[in-house]
């Protein structure tokens, strides 16, 4: 390891595009910077025409901090960009979906097929008496009628609200009620690593604690009951749940028999389109809420340039729907642009580690846009599993969700892109709706670990504690970042990363709570967006992120906040207090740490560690799952009051003690670290 970070050191490479992807790109022009800057609005509006409209819009941008309306007064309707338009147009027989399931059973779907599955979905939608700008939450296995359901409410103007299949019943109850959803959408269950995931179940668990604006629960049926086999193999037992009659409807009852004809309801370009949830500083996870007009033409924008969408391209994300980037980019974006697009069901590592490079083999996917956790778990596997199969049909690779580190990007470029396709890292959150700091494959010279410039039209810039801009005064050495991002030390934030200007897909407001919206993101600075990340900049005005400034953590990728997980902890008849941080982690980016205090007269016992690393699973998700879970008489507090997390990391990541001169009783810190290095070694 140490290695590898003094090579890193020593190297300054850039890789700039060859000649021939330049040649071929889609945006090879650098003056399109300077261009889309000097009338941003104008280039969004570019954009905005290569969607279709029922009407254009009046005006462009209409900016009251912190809300922004685009394209005012113009019509238009999601799923009919993505699904009719091709199917009516010469893609009609063209593959819209590429799908393997865990099992390996393969469905190819036309976008001919699409248009009459979406809009079977969409009739039966309005048979249970779902009308534009109602709730549906979606709670469903990466399986095609997963986006087929997202289409189909915006086919009718239904708002979706996908919730992640592998949270709990209680996140997903908690979800269903903030948005008071009228329909839940699940299917019996779905499979990872060989087992099934039991949806319905969880479903039922979640109405069960009260969520009284749920009408009816609609259920595909994927895995079918246990003994039931696909491809060969049998579905294991799970909890099948519960059926109840008038509240439950069976998909093959409901929307199959159903007509393939259902007209698109004409939205505004403000209506509401979705909302998504993300985790935030504190314990309740935030309704992002995007709309129609701004939010299609920012990912139809970016999958164009960004991945260099052409028209023979076999697009593969590998995210889940479940997240902001599989809305995004597995199934907006690319199919606005009436791209095919590959999903996958179930883990990396089934039935073999080279799952991921089969599929790619199988179906020649030529882009693959992926996780840093998601790499270095391959990288942890080794070269040899992708080398056994064909990548030749690769010719670009992304990156999402954390920043990358330099060996992670090296290894990605080597051993998958064969040192001939450009990596694009790109920096985006689910509240900016698309991709905001990236490279332009045609254009920019990379440099490994940092995201590189604003997307055209963006505007970004790097701000101090006081709102001082620090851009470009303010530069890094390179050198410094790429060690930040490789060494064991946290990384001393530079500055905080703002967006200066609105774009059309920004969020348009946390759901029911505008009050939060105005504090989590527009407070902190007068005139800029402030997303909650880090940033330094370095001689070439590139920029290089830094992680979370807040107390949400990034494991594996995804965002948790230290507060959910505390909840979660003191939910627990055992816990007094707890305090967690996101401690570095090898393959995760970031594992989560929890220091516990247990209540005085709990008698303990030999599994409660287990049993509170379970409890936090239940409540949330097995995402949370802590890693450690420390036992402790006393936390490190201010004299205030306030825990000092910060030296938990320090203790947590075995560096010597920050300062501790602002501490209550410095010597907790101590013990704690006598503690933790016992239990460690
Ligand atoms: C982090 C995922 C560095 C960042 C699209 C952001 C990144 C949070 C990158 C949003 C990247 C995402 N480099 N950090 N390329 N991409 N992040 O809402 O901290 O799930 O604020 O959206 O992920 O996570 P979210």
């Amino acid at each position: 390891m140490s290695d590898t970070i003094s090579t890193l050191l020593d190297e300054n490479r850039v890789f700039p595009p060859t000649e021939a992807f330049s040649a071929a790109a889609n945006m090879s022009n650098p003056d399109i910077y300077d261009h889309a800057a000097s009338d941003p609005e104008s280039f969004w509006e570019g954009w905005a025409g290569a969607l279709h409209w029922y009407k254009k819009w009046d005006s462009v941008l209409e900016w009251n901090r912190p809300y922004a309306k685009w394209f005012l007064g113009g019509k238009l309707n999601a799923c009919y960009n993505c699904v009719d338009r091709h199917a009516l147009g010469p893609r009609a027989v063209k593959r819209a979906i590429i799908f393997e399931g865990e099992p390996g059973d393969i469905r190819e779907i036309s976008y001919m097929e699409l248009l009459d599955e979406v809009s079977k979905i969409a009739n039966g939608l309005l048979n249970l008496g779902i009308r534009k700008g109602d709730r549906v939450c979606i709670y469903m296995p990466m399986i095609p009628e997963l986006a087929m359901t997202m289409l189909a409410c915006a086919r009718i103007g239904a708002v979706h609200s996908v919730v992640f299949g592998g949270f709990s019943a209680d996140s997903l109850h908690e979800r269903i009620n903030d948005a008071q959803a009228k329909l839940v959408v699940t299917a019996d269950g779905g499979w990872r690593r060989g087992h099934i995931v039991p949806l319905k179940a969880t479903v039922d668990e979640a109405l069960d604690m009260g969520c009284p604006s749920v009408e009816h629960v609609l259920m595909y049926r994927r895995v079918g009951l246990p003994g039931n086999t696909i491809n060969k193999i049998p579905v294991p037992d799970y909890n099948v749940g519960k059926w109840e009659p008038i509240r439950d409807i069976d998909w093959n009852e409901h929307i199959l028999p159903l007509s393939t004809d259902c007209p698109c309801e004409e939205m505004d370009s403000e209506d509401m389109m979705f909302i998504l949830y993300t985790s935030g500083s504190t314990g309740k996870p935030k309704g992002i809420v995007h709309t129609t007009g701004g939010y299609m033409t920012g990912v139809l924008a970016t999958t164009r340039w960004v991945f260099d969408l052409k028209e023979e391209d076999v697009f593969f994300c590998t995210a889940d729907c479940g997240w902001i980037t599989g809305h995004s980019y597995v199934v907006y974006g690319p199919m606005a642009n009436g791209a095919t697009v590959v999903m996958y069901e179930g883990a990396l590592d089934m039935p073999q580690k080279d799952r991921l490079w089969r599929i790619i083999d199988r179906h020649r996917a030529t882009i693959l846009y992926t996780a840093p956790t998601a790499i270095r778990t391959f990288m942890k596997w080794g070269a040899e599993w992708p080398k056994k199969c064909r990548l030749d049909s690769l010719r670009l690779l992304g990156s999402v969700g954390e920043p990358i580190n330099p060996e992670a990007w090296i290894w990605y470029h080597e051993h998958i892109g064969k040192e001939v396709c450009p990596i694009v890292d790109t920096w985006w959150q689910t509240e900016t709706g698309a991709i905001m700091i990236t490279p332009l494959p045609g254009i920019t010279k990379t440099k490994p670990g940092s995201a590189t410039r604003p997307f055209p039209g963006i505007s970004a810039t790097i701000l101090d504690e006081q709102g001082r801009d620090l851009m470009p005064q303010h530069l890094m050495d390179v050198k410094e970042a790429k060690w930040l991002h490789s060494g064991g030390k946290r990384p001393s934030i530079g500055g905080y990363l703002a967006i200066t200007r609105p774009w059309p897909s920004m969020t348009r407001g946390i759901y029911g709570d505008p009050e939060r919206f105005v504090n989590t993101y527009w407070t902190r600075f007068k005139d800029a967006y402030f997303p909650g990340d880090g940033a330094k900049a370095d001689e070439d005005g590139y920029f290089w992120l830094l992680g979370r400034v807040d107390d949400v953590m990034l494991v594996s990728g995804h965002n948790i906040s230290t507060m959910e997980v505390e909840s979660a902890l003191v939910d627990h008849p055992a816990v007094a207090e707890a305090a967690v941080i996101g401690k570095k982690h090898e393959v995760k980016g970031q594992a989560i740490s929890a220091f516990v205090i247990i209540r005085a007269q709990f008698k303990q016992h030999d599994g409660l560690i287990e049993e509170l690393k379970a409890h936090v699973a239940k409540k949330i998700g097995a995402l949370a799952r802590p890693d450690d879970v420390i036992i402790t008489a006393e936390l490190p507090k201010t004299r205030s009051g306030k825990i000092m997390r910060r030296l938990l990391r320090d203790v947590a990541e075995g560096r010597a003690l920050g300062d501790t001169t602002t501490l209550a009783d410095p010597a907790v810190v101590s013990a704690l670290r006598d503690k933790y290095e016992s239990m460690e070694g």
